[in-house]
């Protein structure tokens, strides 16, 4: 339908289709396999034939603003300086057609014959994407050299548009902070694949990125904190950056949503300014990560003043319809103390603090819809009540979007299992990214209409600035073609194919794309009569290639190429990681095997382990196989607010010199060392003597991920049995974000020697 509307216009693309129609499918395919358009427009024709784009082309266009656009683009990717004059032989011409597709502003269609490239846009944001698509058409090889007379353009027909309105991507600039330059190359990169909106997390527990003059405290105190080991680290934008990065982003197009987060995850702006929270400080911005108790007073008036004040300038800074005011994690133990809080939910006859929560939602989405805004809010803030047009974004799970959607209030539906590119490749895959669907079947169609889009979202408390890149590619790709136009009957294979072309194209603009997913994993087994593991490794994506060493050092291209499983007989440390072009990508592993005295004879324990966190099981903790610091490596046993104890039968008298026990601290995990490891030694199980105990003396305290091993020594005394107690900790200290919550016991091998 929406071709022949084009096709009735305009006499020459009628001819373009008659030579669609002449071409032969092999032709179609030959000139298909050179270029990779992702997300794949609505309809793509290849034709035969190519335009070849040189310094004597020209380009015309009505907005100055995208002719210069155009031209220093081409430039940046080719090398080539496109001619002012309009009689040469070669012509692009940018239009700008409302009459193109009157229901969708980002419409466009964009034609290369051999003669001349037309991208006409439904309006200047069309023209903008339909020239984004035809920069990707431009080989990757060029975009590398940029030493070409001329350039080869498929000749082609493609008409477009998004199914979504809301193509959004996400950055938390306060976990780590982002330079404004990153800023910009970032909403390049954006564009270049259709999403039309950044969301700018400025606000969080470990940093206030944003200058406020009336509140200069705010950057002077809360843009910078304390680390464990004592350095200073933040920053800010100051409001000059953010005019600056405001202005770049409308010249490519992109809403910019800045997310001023309220009432949780503020102890930057506590730090700075203590009145406005429950108990009144004094505080420190946080160098933990995870939720933190103090928030903002809801029963202050004060606070609201000085929201209001931020909100003010915020939105003379960005020009934008939206306004993201957070609302996620906002425990209420501090609201459920507080004198004023509870007033206010008295006075304003509210059931609970979550209510009380909706109170303050409602007061500050109601001035900022006076100021002509509209208001965004995660999920949870569908527990204490909406206002009016406030747009729900929905991140725990569908449901936010399904509720949001069925009350009548627009939504984001970003959940965090199809959308938080922080999560591991390893557990959120390219294949699960592009199996995405932003409107859920839960949905009726009409309500499906409240679906506006969806966000890919990137925390930071792992990636600062220099290995996003990593983070966001390949994922995003998948994300920027659901987003674009959920394609039905998605061909996964067929995507995958057009992803590993990109790559090169990636490389050419300097991006520096991380992993698709797990690349590999390992099962080990044990031979008992032969003494002999064999650890068999699968790679989880066909273009690497796997090597390994065991000699302790790192795996370079020289090291050992995986081909058949390998075989091990003595206690070593098997390094293994991946290599695609002969560059390394992902993260090195490495597995260590123990042949110590207790390896596969039996355990037995008082409390069970947590099924999560099961290790190979029963034998777990004597199976000779070493966990590494990831506490999901299937290595671990894990216990919930409670003590291990285990005793290990031997089978038979053993001289014992050593045991070993190794444990994980993982604060941020909620992961801690026990308090003592106790070890005993029994002929019978049921006398045991030689007790040592072996008291912590690592600081829990610790944003590093550690192993620690508690060695106890034995002078040759020989025993059937080992007893091995460890206390935990069993709560969450005070100064933990998870204060009286369950604290974990992580265990692992336990060696005896
Ligand atoms: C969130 O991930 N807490 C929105
Ligand atoms: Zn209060």
């Amino acid at each position: 339908m929406h071709l022949q509307k084009i096709i009735t216009k305009t006499i020459p693309l009628l001819f373009l289709y008659f030579i669609i129609m002449l071409t032969t499918p092999h032709e179609m395919k030959a000139q298909e396999n050179q270029t990779a358009l992702i997300p794949l427009p609505e309809k793509v024709e290849w034709l035969t034939g190519k335009f070849l784009l040189s310094n004597s082309t020209s380009v015309t266009a009505e907005n100055d603003k995208l002719h210069e656009y155009f031209v220093s683009q081409v430039k940046e990717f080719t090398g080539l300086t496109l001619a002012k004059e309009s009689n040469t032989e070669s012509k692009i011409i940018l239009t700008v057609d409302s009459k193109l597709d009157q229901s969708n502003t980002e419409a466009y269609t964009l034609t290369v014959s051999e003669k001349q490239i037309e991208i006409t846009g439904a309006s200047e944001q069309g023209l903008f994407i339909g020239m984004q698509t035809f920069f990707q058409l431009i080989p990757p090889s060029v975009k590398t050299l940029k030493d070409r007379n001329a350039v080869e353009i498929p000749s082609c027909n493609i008409v477009d548009k998004p199914k979504f309105s809301w193509r959004g991507l996400h950055l938390d600039c306060c976990r780590h902070f982002m330079t404004k330059d990153f800023i910009k190359r970032y909403i390049d990169i954006m564009a270049y694949y259709k999403f039309n909106t950044f969301h700018w997390r400025l606000v969080e527990d470990q940093g206030w990125r944003i200058e406020i003059k009336k509140y200069p405290k705010l950057t002077e105190v809360g843009a910078w904190r304390k680390e464990a080991d004592g350095t200073v680290y933040g920053g800010y934008y100051t409001q000059e950056d953010i005019r600056e990065v405001a202005e770049y982003a409308k010249s490519r197009y992109i809403n910019i949503v800045p997310e001023i987060e309220m009432p949780g995850h503020t102890l930057a702006s506590l730090a700075a300014y203590p009145q406005y929270s429950c108990a009144g400080g004094p505080f420190e911005v946080s160098n933990i990560w995870g939720v933190h108790k103090d928030i903002y007073c809801a029963g202050n008036d004060s606070t609201f003043y000085f929201l209001q004040d931020v909100l003010d300038e915020v939105t003379n800074l960005f020009p934008g319809k939206y306004i993201h005011i957070g609302g996620d994690e906002a425990p209420k133990d501090r609201w459920k103390e507080c004198p004023k809080c509870q007033a206010r939910i008295k006075s304003e006859g509210l059931k609970d603090e979550h209510e009380l929560q909706g109170y303050f939602t409602k007061r500050i989405a109601n001035y900022l819809a006076s100021k002509g805004k509209k208001v965004i809010g995660w999920d949870e803030i569908l527990q204490g009540g909406l206002a009016n047009g406030m747009i729900v974004q929905s991140w725990q799970s569908f449901q936010g979007a399904i509720d949001a959607a069925k009350l009548g209030h627009y939504t984001i539906c970003s959940p965090a299992s199809h959308t938080y590119l922080n999560h591991d490749p390893e557990d959120f895959d390219l294949r699960i990214a592009y199996s995405f669907v932003p409107a859920p079947d839960d949905l009726t169609v009409e309500e499906k209409k409240y679906v506006i889009g969806s966000e890919a979202n990137l925390w930071t408390e792992d990636s600062p600035q220099e290995t996003v890149d990593g983070e966001i590619f390949p994922r995003m790709l998948a994300l920027a073609e659901v987003f674009w136009n959920n394609p039905h009957n998605k061909d996964y294979d067929e995507f995958y194919s057009r992803v590993q072309k990109t790559y090169a194209d990636l490389t050419a603009r300097g991006i520096q794309y991380g992993r698709e997913s797990k690349l590999f994993t390992s099962s080990t087994t044990y031979d008992e009569a032969k003494k002999e593991f064999t650890v068999n490794i699968t790679q989880g994506q066909k273009d690497i290639e796997i090597r390994y060493t065991e000699d302790g050092s790192e795996p370079d291209i020289n090291s050992n190429l995986y081909t058949t499983p390998i075989k091990v007989n003595k206690s070593i440390s098997i390094k293994i990681a991946a290599s695609k072009e002969n560059n390394f990508i992902g993260k090195r592993y490495n597995l260590s095997f123990d042949f110590h005295k207790a390896l596969n004879s039996k355990i037995t324990l008082k409390n069970k382990y947590d099924e999560r966190y099961r290790a190979s099981g029963e034998n777990g903790l004597i199976d000779g196989v070493r966990a590494t610091t990831n506490h999901r490596d299937g290595c671990w046993q894990g216990f919930e607010g409670t003590d291990f104890e285990g005793v290990i039968d031997l089978g038979t008298e053993k001289e014992i010199t050593k045991v070993i026990p190794r444990f994980l601290l993982h604060s941020n995990g909620w992961i801690f060392l026990p308090n003592k490891v106790e070890i005993s030694l029994s002929n019978d199980n049921i006398n045991y003597n030689d007790t040592k105990t072996i008291i912590n003396d690592v600081l829990q305290k610790n944003s590093e991920i550690l192993l620690k091993d508690f060695p106890v020594e034995f002078n040759k005394l020989t025993a059937r049995y080992i007893k091995v107690k460890a206390e935990s900790i069993k709560k969450c200290p005070a100064w933990h974000p998870g204060a009286g919550g369950n604290a974990w016991l992580f265990i692992d091998e336990i060696v005896v020697e």
